[in-house]
């Protein structure tokens, strides 16, 4: 029998998804526990993804269940301008003290596209703040992915998300390029040797532009959501060398790096180099409610806090800036990574992790393998004429076939495990996968 949500499909117009071709087979969730969904006609499938990059203790953790139940029976909300709330004071405090040294204001968005844009504001607000109103300019990173607000669009870089908003997209944006090059780095395990050169492309647009236009240069330390790319060695110091000759602020963009992925607190600690401002979203209540964090140097702070004490330092926030449930549930979710020493157990996953997804480097269709901590990608060749096609139809194939839900965009398979993964599930994961791969054309 057609469940309800089946028939009721229609008002629904989908995110990111083919609605036309997704309706005709429609692959409804109802419940999850752990590290597996149910659907709605009662199988159970293992995520390979953690949700969306979010939920890396597992879905539906007691403690951060419990949290949200305690908190939304005790506050369920309040206005966050002008007052505020025990729970968004905690978290802040929490988060900053977790954050890479000086960082240590926090900003409360809902999601990761808002705080890109709230990162965008502070940097342009903070340089006109001290008197440099002139450095207007945004540098961003083709394939980059910020989000799809006006602001992250614009400085981010993949083409079907900006293609057709072209001619709206915010002035005075420039990008440099990308770091992928299958070419010489093909099957680099972790950070590939080749391409710190690539940052230069910066100082080119401070040649272009004269540096003292700049505001601020916005990268993902691993870009995500274009396939897994991860940053070559000293590429990212290099930036920051660059940023720092030019007084340009570095945004480094964590909403996936940040809370674990990358076996710390921030992927700037991995990497060891220290951005102006972060941006984060996902780990930070592990995906349970929409809830992000913009964090920055104090300095940044201090240089807005100038005006008359009477007077709003920043006209930006959003009604559910800080809000309790949210908060709680981001309390719980530091409270477990503590706890359970999540960071940790991700650390150890990494290899095993690197092995199985680079066990896919001879198969067929595969041209290339990256990863990065907890970050994997598996490149595919596209089909003759129809790109996208084999992912698509590897997506499909492990959901109905294999009870495996898997993220594809286009034809690159992305792989984001439970930073508590058990290695026998992980690996009986990709052994499903390479049922799928082996029967696709
Ligand atoms: C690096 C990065 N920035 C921003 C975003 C946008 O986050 P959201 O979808 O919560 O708006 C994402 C989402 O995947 C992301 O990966």
């Amino acid at each position: 029998m057609m469940s309800a949500v089946r028939r009721n499909l229609d008002a629904y117009w989908m995110p990111f998804t083919a609605n036309r071709d997704f309706k005709k087979e429609p692959r409804v969730i109802t419940g999850a526990s752990g590290h597996y969904y149910t659907t709605d006609d009662g199988s159970k499938l293992y995520d390979t993804f953690s949700g969306l990059w979010t939920s890396g203790l597992g879905h539906c953790h007691p403690k951060i269940v419990e949290a949200v139940q305690k908190q939304v029976a005790t506050l369920d909300y309040c206005m966050t301008f002008q007052v505020t709330n025990d729970k968004a004071v905690a978290l802040a405090d929490r988060v900053t003290n977790m954050a890479p040294g000086g960082m240590k204001k926090c900003f409360f968005t809902n999601s990761g596209s808002e705080s890109v844009d709230t990162a965008l504001k502070i940097a342009l607000g903070y340089h006109r703040a001290r008197g440099e109103g002139n450095r207007t300019r945004l540098i961003g990173r083709e394939r980059g992915y910020h989000g799809v607000n006006f602001g992250g669009m614009s400085v981010g870089g993949m083409v079907p998300n900006r293609k057709v908003f072209s001619a709206n997209l915010i002035p005075g944006v420039d990008h440099i390029r990308h770091t992928l090059d299958i070419e010489h780095n093909a099957f680099t395990r972790g950070q590939p040797a080749w391409g710190a050169h690539l940052a230069d492309d910066l100082e080119r647009l401070c040649g272009l532009h004269d540096g003292s236009n700049i505001a601020a240069v916005i990268v993902e330390p691993v870009a995500g959501s274009t396939g897994v790319l991860p940053p070559p060695v000293g590429y990212l110091e290099r930036l920051r060398e660059i940023c720092d000759k030019h007084g340009i602020l570095l945004i480094f963009d964590e909403v996936i790096a940040a809370f674990g992925r990358l076996a710390r607190p921030f992927g700037a600690q991995r990497f060891g180099v220290t951005p102006d401002i972060i941006t984060t979203a996902k780990g930070l209540t592990n995906g349970v409610i929409p809830m992000g964090a913009v964090l920055v140097r104090d300095s940044i702070y201090d240089a807005f806090m100038q005006a008359p004490e009477h007077m709003i330092e920043l006209f930006h926030g959003y009604t559910y800036s800080g809000h309790p449930v949210a908060a709680a549930a981001g309390l719980a979710t530091m409270d477990v990574y503590d706890e359970e020493g999540t960071f940790e157990q991700a650390a150890e996953l990494e290899q095993p992790f690197e092995e199985l997804l680079h066990s896919f480097a001879d198969h067929k269709h595969v041209i290339d393998v990256r990863n990065f901590g907890l970050m994997g990608a598996i490149e595919m060749a596209p089909r003759e004429g129809a790109p996208g096609a084999r992912g698509g139809e590897a997506h499909k194939r492990c959901f109905w076939d294999e009870n495996l839900v898997i993220r594809n965009g286009m034809d690159v398979l992305q792989f984001s495990p439970f930073l508590n993964s058990k290695p026998d599930e992980m690996q009986k994961s990709f052994e499903s996968l390479r049922n799928v791969l082996d029967a696709i054309e």
